[in-house]
């Protein structure tokens, strides 16, 4: 049995340390204490929304994993469950080692039961990654499969790194995509079930071509509009972190053959994303809201790790994806102002918190219009900033470069060295969504073709916020401000 977590019982060691804490979020989801990493199990199952994660209970630092769980009705608020999977069986659990455990993973709805897909570590065992199940019928308490592994090991042409099934059904078969290499390339391999238990592998359904980083983890393979995706993780990416690629699936090969790919978001904090359908029909993604190699400031505070907000993905007429925050994030808005600026002189600020109302958790709805004829200057926002500006983070649009920037190199404790930005064609005005809270930033165009995400670290007290633009005239221009309730605990 675990020597960890018992299964079914709350016990989070480090819960006091959690009392004063200055990082916490407001609406965006986090374990209670401890340490999260990447979504798992993504689901609506009978109407309620599951989460399940990457957890590690014991400390702020990542260890043994567990597969923590929350349940939702809305999206946006969060209930925790009991730990839903904990280190207990010969293909996840060693003693005395601590790179073990109950690695990512996905979930499906197989009749009356939920059943969770995922990946039984062993740091230094041969082979060290196996694919396992576990089912429930209550959707809180799940049973591993007394036949686990249900897939004990790669082939041989891939290499040992074999992790994060995603399970979807199509046309009456079970799928699986594992992530892994082969030779110098990511990989996704592909398997097919028709009970879920008896797996049949088929081949890699697509490889990395080079440029794509040497390891795919967290695959997940979709039906979306009248095509397919394919998000991976890759490591070792030099320009990408997490990409969507979008393309056709031919089941009968077991193929994927790509169109395009992009960044999913190009900011810092953004890794190992999972969807899944929900039953409006829906295609939702949540990521990680943090990275790994990065600091985690919030260690000293008993925990670590956050979600995104969640995303709704579609294509748009190009057949390119495109991310919006789910319309639900709209029943958070309390508190709203609105400025009409019908002017805004080149090289000046104009404060959007002139009442002073704004919290450190809020969103900003915006288009700004600028004077096309300068073709120079940046347009944006000043916002999280301490009176004398030296702690401040930026939002703008670089008229002459057509990017948008996220610039956090002043934002606080852990502040990057060197700005986020994207390239983004806009003549003349830009509407953007931008959700702030106590420790983080998502910024979204109207469109939701670029988002940026980062975790930020200002002093808590530091929320001024201003229009600001330079060396162009800003016209016509409206911004709203709510501020959003903190409905995480
Ligand atoms: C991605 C990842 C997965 C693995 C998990 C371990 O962030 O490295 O590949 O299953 O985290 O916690």
């Amino acid at each position: 049995m675990s020597r960890c977590l018992k299964k079914g019982r709350r016990h989070y060691k480090n819960t006091d340390q959690l009392e004063n804490t200055v990082y916490r979020l407001g609406y965006h989801f986090m374990a209670p204490s401890g340490w999260l990493n990447d979504p798992n199990g993504l689901i609506q199952h009978k109407g309620i929304y599951h989460l399940f994660y990457q957890h590690h209970p014991y400390s702020a630092d990542w260890g043994p994993m567990h597969w923590g769980h929350a349940t939702s009705k809305d999206l946006i608020t969060w209930q925790h469950e009991s730990i839903a999977l904990a280190p207990s069986e010969t293909y996840e659990y060693e003693a005395g080692k601590t790179e073990i455990g109950c690695f990512s993973g996905s979930a499906v709805i197989n009749g009356e039961e939920l059943v969770l897909i995922y990946t039984g570590h062993v740091e230094g065992r041969e082979p060290k990654e196996v694919q396992a199940a576990a089912t429930s019928s209550d959707g809180i308490h799940f049973t591993k499969n007394k036949n686990n592994p249900i897939i004990a090991g790669p082939s041989s042409e891939l290499s040992d790194d074999f992790r994060d099934p995603k399970v979807w059904k199509y046309e009456n078969t079970w799928y699986m995509v594992v992530g892994t290499s082969k030779g110098e390339n990511g990989a996704a391999a592909l398997y097919s079930s028709k009970n879920l238990e008896d797996w049949n592998y088929t081949g890699t359904v697509l490889e990395g071509d080079g440029t794509q980083g040497d390891m795919w983890e967290c695959p997940d393979l979709f039906p979306i509009g009248e095509k397919h995706a394919l998000i991976v993780s890759p490591m070792n990416m030099e320009n990408g972190k997490n990409i969507i690629i979008v393309g056709e699936m031919d089941y009968a090969s077991g193929t994927f053959i790509p169109e395009t790919s992009k960044e999913i978001d190009e900011g810092i904090d953004f890794y190992a994303a999972q969807t899944f359908a929900d039953e409006k029909g829906r295609r939702i993604l949540i990521a990680w809201m943090d990275t790994w190699d990065t600091d985690f400031p919030t260690k000293k505070e008993g925990w670590a790790g956050a979600m995104t907000i969640p995303r709704e993905i579609t294509l748009d007429s190009g057949n390119h994806p495109v991310f919006l925050p789910v319309p639900e994030m709209k029943e958070l808005r309390i508190e709203h102002e609105r400025y009409q600026i019908e002017m805004l002189k080149a090289d000046s600020v104009r404060n959007i918190n002139s009442n002073k109302n704004l919290t450190n958790s809020f969103e900003i709805q915006t288009e700004i219009k600028w004077k096309k004829e300068e073709g120079k200057g940046r347009v944006g926002f000043i916002l999280r900033a301490s009176n004398d500006r030296k702690e401040q983070t930026l939002v703008y649009y670089d008229i002459e470069k057509q990017k948008l920037v996220v610039d956090t190199t002043n934002s606080g404790e852990s502040s990057p060295a060197l700005p986020c930005e994207v390239s983004l064609k806009r003549e003349d005005s830009l509407a953007l969504q931008i959700f702030i809270d106590t420790s983080s930033i998502e910024v979204f165009t109207e469109k939701g073709d670029a988002v940026i995400t980062n975790r930020i670290y200002p002093n808590p007290s530091h929320i001024e916020a201003a229009l600001f633009t330079t060396k162009t005239d800003i016209i016509s221009t409206t911004v709203d401000t709510w501020n959003l309730k903190k409905v995480i605990k």
